[in-house]
């Protein structure tokens, strides 16, 4: 058997691909399915089955593309209402993919129509050899259960738990476990790192596995939840339906210095997607910036929102055309252009630039003691509640479609993050809503940890 993780560290996202006797299948698919048929050239098989453990929230799935391209037939779960056409499957369902089967366990919790695929390669093993989870069962921890219209969260908590108790740790402990997504994904809270687990370690570990009572686990899946972007109700519409192919999006379109100006006059975005440090030195004043080096896509689709239609900046064409895709993977397909030139086209055109002061955490404390500025920290509630800096306002990114209430625009702010991604993203919002004196911290919090500066720890 072959089988191997395709892992999108943009959306923390795992999608898989398996093959026996020629026969390949794709579980997961990200939206550019490229890569799948790519290795199944590099391996000499076909795509000949799609598995979607769920209508994924967080990214448009690439399904219809790839059936398209390759003939395959797409498997996924009855309750989903699919609206492609596709197999509807429920518990025990099989496959037999060469002398690999592929067994379906229906496991409704983080969606109503969630499976787990248990993979048999009977090569080696007439036992499961792993079971591939979605996001019923992560490392570390189990899928949100708050994103359906149809059942309330604590319905589907009740379910997750049943699944995961009458079925998923029904497997052997031996079994591999490999889940739909990684740490930073929001569609779990604390999730580990590493990108395989096994089924007796989860056991063990797992936080979520450790609550025997089904109240129990209710009551603490559905309390403390982490933020729901908007986009995602939507992606999950688009998979019900399938998404067009990334090559029917439209060309992008060069747009001047002078006439970007006219744009962002009349409202319009622009997105910089260079590393935040080239950010702050210079770019076009009101740009957002979200870089490309972390997740891109998620913040894009969280702050911006499907609907926008931003113009790119970016020091290149691959970095063009590496952000449209990444836009394209949450759906947000309506990109206006790109400045033609970048950044040195704009002061060429005689228009200004702005920047961002950057200071160190020395700076800060020193500058904190004199009582000279406010600090915003932008990290996410569990973060904040494992220590932050005392005297810091709390508003994470997630909300920074309103901008922070509690900070005085009269009075400098300095913002931080963990490590200095999110809080140069906070920094362009703030000025774009009018916040004269921002400043960024260099290296945010685990800079702060790392001078050995006082930290404070508990609820806000
Ligand atoms: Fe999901």
């Amino acid at each position: 058997m072959y089988f191997e993780q395709f892992y999108l560290g943009c959306l923390a996202h795992a999608s898989y691909m398996l093959a026996s006797a020629g026969e390949a299948v794709v579980v997961d698919p990200q939206r550019d399915v490229e890569i799948y048929l790519q290795a199944a050239t590099a391996h000499g098989v076909s795509i000949r089955h799609i598995f979607e453990t769920h209508l994924h929230a967080d990214f448009v799935s690439g399904h219809n593309e790839l059936a398209a391209r390759t003939g395959a037939k797409i498997y996924i779960g009855e309750q989903a209402g699919a609206k492609f056409p596709h197999v509807a499957v429920r518990d025990g369902f099989e496959l037999q993919v060469g002398r690999v089967r592929i067994s379906v366990l229906e496991t409704p919790g983080h969606t109503s129509e969630s499976i787990c695929l248990v993979i048999t390669d009977e090569g080696k093993s007439p036992e499961p050899w792993a079971v591939l989870t979605g996001d019923t069962l992560f490392l570390g921890d189990v899928g949100r259960p708050d994103l359906s219209n149809r059942y309330t969260p604590a319905q589907l908590a009740g379910m997750l738990y049943d699944s995961l108790h009458n079925k998923v740790l029904r497997l052997n402990d031996r079994v591999l476990v490999y889940p739909a997504h990684g740490a930073g994904s929001l569609c779990g809270r604390n999730m580990r790192a590493e990108r395989v687990s096994s089924i007796g370690t989860e056991r063990m570990t797992n936080c979520a596995l450790q609550i025997k009572s089904r109240e129990e686990f209710v009551q603490h899946l559905t309390s403390n939840l982490p933020p729901r972007p908007e986009y995602f109700l939507q992606d999950a519409d688009i998979n019900r339906t399938g998404a067009s192919a990334l090559s029917d999006l439209p060309q992008l379109r060069p747009i001047e210095a002078i006439e970007l100006k006219k744009l962002m006059d009349e409202g319009a975005i622009a997105l910089d997607v260079r590393p935040g440090e080239q950010f702050a030195a210079a770019h076009v004043p009101g740009a957002i910036n979200i870089a490309l080096s972390g997740q891109f896509a998620s913040w894009a689709g969280a702050l911006l929102g499907l609907a926008a239609s931003p113009v790119l900046i970016a020091d290149s064409d691959n970095a063009l055309a590496e952000a449209r895709v990444r836009l394209a993977r949450v759906g947000l397909e309506n990109v206006l252009g790109y400045l033609k030139g970048g950044v040195a086209s704009w002061s060429a055109a005689g228009l200004n630039l702005a920047a961002i002061p950057q200071i160190d955490v020395e700076n800060l404390s020193d500058q904190m003691q004199r009582k000279a500025v406010q600090v915003l920290d932008v990290r996410r509630e569990p973060e904040w509640e494992a220590g932050h800096i005392e005297g810091a306002v709390w508003w994470p990114l997630d909300n920074f479609k309103v901008a922070p209430p509690e900070i005085d625009r009269s009075v400098p702010v300095v913002v931080h993050c963990k490590s200095g991604y999110r809080s140069i993203i906070a920094c362009s919002l703030l000025r774009r809503a009018g916040f004269e004196q921002v400043t960024d911290v260099i290296g945010g919090f685990d800079a702060w940890k790392q001078a050995s500066l006082t930290v404070s720890a508990g609820n806000r």
